[in-house]
């Protein structure tokens, strides 16, 4: 069986396509290196990777598709992290959506029998229930640059659900809440657990955006991993929420972390962003329903992992 992973040089495309590649799949990569990173490609004899835009060279992707055969197709490339969704709208959402219409474009009469989506929790906006399922409903601002990412991941949903039910093929739509792990974007454009990394070990001033009360629920990367290729191989035409339950706030990450590595602790806090969300956690019923022995790694665990990674190649 052939997987291509799109975004494989990324963070989770780099650990889905370890994955897929351990349980004796056939893995193509695509990525432009916008942020994932040479090294993080997987060396190994069954995967193979083209370096690619899939915004500018729509033709050369439709070219790699009917060569490869493909059977599943996850798209996960995008333009993520937090500070672009401020600094980048309009490339963030114009980008988002042109690279996945590209994507189902090549799928027409090809080998795709399933499309697995990476979306995101950004689309349930500040969410009006706490554990949030699936069923709530997508809320959009256009008033905050911020939803530029969350309106091209709900627009993607869309194109993937519609496209696949006219073509008939298969789907997965994937709304993934904050991931944790090794191969972590570190600079600014990070997400919040690599920046602490980053700021604790290059003794920068800790600060904190907002007043650290706004919770996030952590998931470690091979818990996703795991997650998503087990789904992909039992679950079709489905949205499913993937992420841990544990809410945890923000100072209270900070503070495991600062304990972790028997640092000192004095945050300062810096304006909050621009309609940054309170709080966010799945409901992920649907998910255990369907995974029994979902989540395993905790965030203690997970952190550990983490922090040893970055600091063996440090
Ligand atoms: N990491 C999370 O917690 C999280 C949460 C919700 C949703 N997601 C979604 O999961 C997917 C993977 O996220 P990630 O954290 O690994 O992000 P990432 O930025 O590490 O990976 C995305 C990859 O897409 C590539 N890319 C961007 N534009 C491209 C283009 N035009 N052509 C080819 N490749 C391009 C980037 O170079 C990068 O390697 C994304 O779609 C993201 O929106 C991630």
């Amino acid at each position: 069986m052939k997987a291509l992973v799109t975004g494989a040089a990324g963070f989770l495309g780099s650990f889905l396509s370890e994955e897929l590649l351990e349980n004796h799949y056939e893995v193509v990569g695509i990525d432009n290196f916008f942020r994932g990173k040479k090294e993080y490609l997987p060396k190994h004899k069954n995967f193979i990777f083209y370096d690619l835009d899939l915004v500018k060279e729509k033709d050369k992707f439709a070219r790699i598709v009917k060569k490869e055969k493909p059977e599943w197709l996850f798209h996960y490339a995008a333009i993520n992290g937090t500070k672009y969704f401020y600094d980048i709208p309009y490339q963030v959402i114009d980008n988002n959506i042109c690279m996945t219409q590209n994507v189902l474009s090549a799928c027409e009469n090809s080998s795709v029998k399933k499309i697995i989506y990476a979306s995101s929790s950004e689309v349930y906006g500040e969410p009006l229930n706490i554990p949030t399922p699936e069923s709530h409903p997508i809320l959009l601002n256009v008033h905050t640059v911020r939803d530029s990412y969350a309106s091209s991941k709900a627009i993607c949903e869309f194109y993937v659900k519609l496209f696949a039910n006219k073509k008939g093929i298969e789907y997965l739509i994937l709304r993934i809440f904050n991931t944790y792990g090794p191969h972590m974007d570190t600079s600014e454009y990070g997400q919040v657990i690599p920046e602490f990394i980053n700021k604790m070990f290059e003794d920068k001033k800790f600060t904190i955006i907002g007043d650290g009360e706004q919770t996030r629920s952590f998931c470690y990367v091979t818990d996703h991993t795991r997650v998503v290729k087990k789904l992909t191989e039992n679950v079709s035409n489905e949205i499913v929420n993937v992420g841990n339950d544990k809410e945890t706030s923000i100072i209270n990450l900070a503070e495991i972390m600062h304990k972790m590595e028997k640092k000192e602790f004095y945050p300062e806090f810096l304006q909050e962003r621009e309609y940054d969300h309170k709080r966010r956690c799945p409901d992920i019923s649907k998910l255990k329903k369907l995974i029994n022995d979902y989540p395993k790694i905790n965030l203690d665990e997970g952190l550990y992992k983490t922090l040893k990674d970055y600091k063996m190649k440090k």
